[in-house]
């Protein structure tokens, strides 16, 4: 086992996971990994490259040529694709889809493990995704997953979009998001399962605060 310790936290989007990895790591004085940004990253590559999306071979060969950058900020993480700064691109409808697109490729999942596996460094590291404790860290010194109802997760979509100047009815989001459930949960590569061994939080009557706490008390449970 690394005795590098990982904090992995994996969960369905909109259940809070980015805001309490990041407040994690800042209490406990570790790394962030956001591996949400990593699948952006490639997906925003092959686009860029002009890969055919639906071919993985094609996809495979467009990632050759990446060399992606991660320095973490106040606001998260900046990302540089071949020394260009693509941070707010990464955050678009258009990057999300492709994303979501090649994180279903078996191959594309595997060269991406090593990339994810570097930020495992001193004093420690806290991770985010949907696979982290299952399959990036599965030796992770304390696994979380964090979920909240279809109907919490899409007001939360819903005001991130409002703040934005997006409108949008909350059923419909309520439909995608119960849609990108079921296809994120019954993928045949990392679906998006609890690890048998996950802490399993359900944040949606819970601020993002108390959901950090309740993991500091578990850590500390864990370490004595
Ligand atoms: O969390 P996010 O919206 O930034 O994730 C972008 C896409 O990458 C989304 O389709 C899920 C996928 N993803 C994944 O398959 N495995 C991860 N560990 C993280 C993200």
């Amino acid at each position: 086992m690394d005795s590098i310790p990982v904090l992995t936290i994996d969960g369905p989007s909109g259940a809070g996971k980015g805001t309490v990895a990041q407040l994690l790591a800042h209490r406990l004085g570790y790394h962030l990994l956001d591996s949400g940004a990593v699948y952006r990253a490639a997906g925003l590559h092959s686009l860029n490259a002009g890969a055919d999306l639906t071919d993985e071979q094609s996809v495979m060969a467009s990632l050759q040529s990446m060399k992606a950058q991660f320095k973490p900020n106040p606001d998260g993480v900046q990302v540089l694709l071949n020394g260009v700064d693509v941070s707010l691109d990464l955050r678009t409808e258009s990057t999300a889809s492709a994303a979501s697109k090649v994180a279903a490729m078996p191959h594309v999942r595997a060269s991406l493990l090593d990339e994810q596996r570097c930020f495992r460094v001193a004093p420690g590291l806290v991770a985010d995704g949907r696979d982290m404790g299952t399959k990036v860290f599965p030796d992770a010194h304390l696994k979380v997953f964090l979920s909240a109802s279809p109907r919490v997760r899409a007001g939360r979509r819903a005001k991130q979009l409002k703040d934005k100047g997006i409108h949008v009815t909350l059923e419909s989001l309520i439909q995608e998001i119960a849609a990108r459930d079921e296809r994120d949960s019954s993928r045949e590569h990392s679906p998006l399962v609890a690890a048998h061994d996950a802490l399993v939080i359900d944040s949606s009557d819970m601020a993002a605060s108390e959901v950090v706490e309740q993991i500091l008390t578990a850590l500390q449970v864990e370490a004595g």
